[in-house]
């Protein structure tokens, strides 16, 4: 493994394992992903309990996906979820759910019908602002039939009631398990960039659809329960804890999580103090002082973040920590990361840097589309590259982007950056190529140029969606040139470019 590889590795887990372009540090080649793990269903067929449901409206199956260029049956069209209300109860023994999920919602079109994105469970019923509706469910979709016609812009509230046990799913971006999984400890924790979201709530499962949420968390007292946002409070009863969290601020889908079992809630006072952000992880015992140093640096990445990026876009920071993940994912305000990440010191430092800058570019600024991944993983990674100037000067800076360089120009067979393939949407390519076309502009349009171009980008698209196009546009208003040929050739040429 070339040192100047690390970037990769919140990724280059899954590379080596699955990609056939085998790109990624090689110390990765032993874990074991099962691929042959097929995906699990818990409840019986849905029409044994919606046999009285007459078929689905024809006029429904236009609003099936919402046309994402590289999934586009994901999603739903027809209506845009404003918040959704998560009241779920885990029982560890024997592993079920009991869960309530509140949708609330503004049509924006007549809905006759109308779907959500929902894999497995059984459903005890389905209610649209109180009155109980009929449904039927196929390939992941549930189809929801109002009583009446909803109207152009009405909010309506829908309600879904469910039990059962949760399973992983294998996404056909990546193969690896997906979704509701329990780690070898015994922690149950969910993961799923991209589509796995559908695999343990009701949604809209498309990142275009970003909406606030509530959490209330049940589990056996006295294991924790956390979730997104801020704990806002914890009640006990009869043996039971419920943990409530909110987000205030909208989410994806698929950043979506909860984190359950033997932990801690440790508040990072030090961090709070340097980021004037809360920082608090959720961790196991036995973490090593080693690994506990290198976490104590997120509050001056925080704080060196915010002054790149402007000021961090949430109410709470920090990450969990579970056993036997391959991998570290962003999820919203509480980042995962597996056990092994976290016991070497470098690899530690470099991956908690990508997963808080993903906060800005990914969670706060979501891509519209799958097809432009390369707006997260290709800035969390120049981010990387970026505390690497911040901590150890330029020089270390430069010789990073040029081992990457040189990565990418033995990975030959990946695709562009901007034009990921659906069945390895997290390819080097993405996360290298895509940081390299930051460099690219930097010295194209100079240090004063390029850093404007962050914070306006940064402001401009904070909390919301954004597309390939508006980067590009919005680089060009900045820096008053034309970067038509140089977002060509590193976002869609098929040779990779001379490095400046
Ligand atoms: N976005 C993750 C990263 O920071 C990679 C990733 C995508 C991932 N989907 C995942 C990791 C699912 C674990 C599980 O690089
Ligand atoms: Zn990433």
């Amino acid at each position: 493994m070339l040192r100047r590889s690390v970037p990769v590795v919140a990724i280059a887990i899954v590379l080596t394992a699955c990609n056939p372009s085998g790109f990624g540090p090689a110390t990765f080649d032993s874990i074991a992903v099962d691929t042959t793990l097929a995906p699990t269903t818990t409840s019986p067929p849905a029409s044994t309990t919606t046999t009285a449901a007459p078929p689905p409206p024809s006029d429904v199956a236009d609003l099936l996906g919402l046309g994402d260029s590289l999934y586009p049956e994901l999603g739903n069209s027809g209506y845009e979820v404003n918040h959704y209300s998560v009241d779920l109860t885990f029982d560890p023994e024997p592993k079920t759910i009991t869960a309530r999920v509140e949708i609330e919602a503004t049509a924006t079109q007549p809905l006759a019908a109308f779907s959500l994105d929902f894999i497995g469970f059984d459903i005890a019923d389905i209610t649209i602002d109180g009155d109980p509706v009929s449904f039927t469910r196929q390939d992941g979709e549930l189809i929801i039939e109002p009583n009446a016609t909803i109207t152009a812009d009405q909010q309506f509230v829908t309600a879904v009631s469910y039990t059962g046990t949760p399973a992983p799913i294998v996404s056909q971006a990546i193969p690896i398990e997906m979704g509701w999984r329990t780690d070898p400890t015994g922690i149950n924790y969910v993961v799923s960039e991209p589509d796995a979201g559908r695999s343990w709530l009701p949604v809209n499962d498309h990142p275009s659809d970003k909406a606030t949420y509530s959490f209330r968390i049940t589990v056996p007292d006295p294991l924790v329960a956390a979730a997104n946002g801020v704990l806002v409070e914890r009640l006990t009863d009869l043996g039971w804890a419920t943990w409530v969290w909110e987000s205030a601020q909208p989410m994806a889908s698929y950043l979506a999580t909860v984190v359950i079992g033997d932990l801690e809630i440790t508040e990072d006072e030090a961090s709070t103090a340097t980021s004037g952000v809360a920082v608090r992880n959720v961790l196991p015992d036995g973490i090593s002082s080693n690994s506990l140093a290198v976490l104590d640096k997120q509050g001056e990445m925080l704080e060196f973040f915010a002054d790149v990026f402007g000021p961090y876009p949430f109410d709470a920071y920090g990450i969990a920590v579970v056993d036997g993940f391959e991998s570290a994912l962003e999820n919203q305000t509480l980042s995962i990361f597996g056990t092994y990440m976290v016991e070497s010191p470098r690899l530690f430092e470099t991956v908690l840097v990508h997963e808080l800058a993903h906060q800005w570019f990914g969670n706060s600024i979501t891509p519209t589309d799958w097809g432009d991944i390369w707006l997260n993983e290709g800035f969390a990674t120049y981010a990387e590259w970026l505390w690497i100037e911040h901590t150890e000067g330029p020089a270390a800076m430069a010789a990073t982007v040029g081992g990457n360089y040189r990565q990418m120009g033995l990975a030959s067979d990946l695709d562009p950056p901007g034009n990921p393939p659906a069945d390895d949407l997290f390819n080097a390519s993405v996360y290298v190529r895509g940081g390299l076309v930051l460099h690219a502009l930097r010295s194209e349009v100079g240090d004063d140029a390029f850093f404007e171009i962050l914070l306006t980008y940064a402001a401009e698209y904070r909390n919301g969606g954004v597309r390939t196009a508006d980067f590009i546009e919005l680089s060009e208003s900045v820096s008053g040139q034309d970067l038509t040929d140089l977002f060509d050739s590193w976002l869609y040429g098929d040779e990779l470019p001379t490095l400046p």
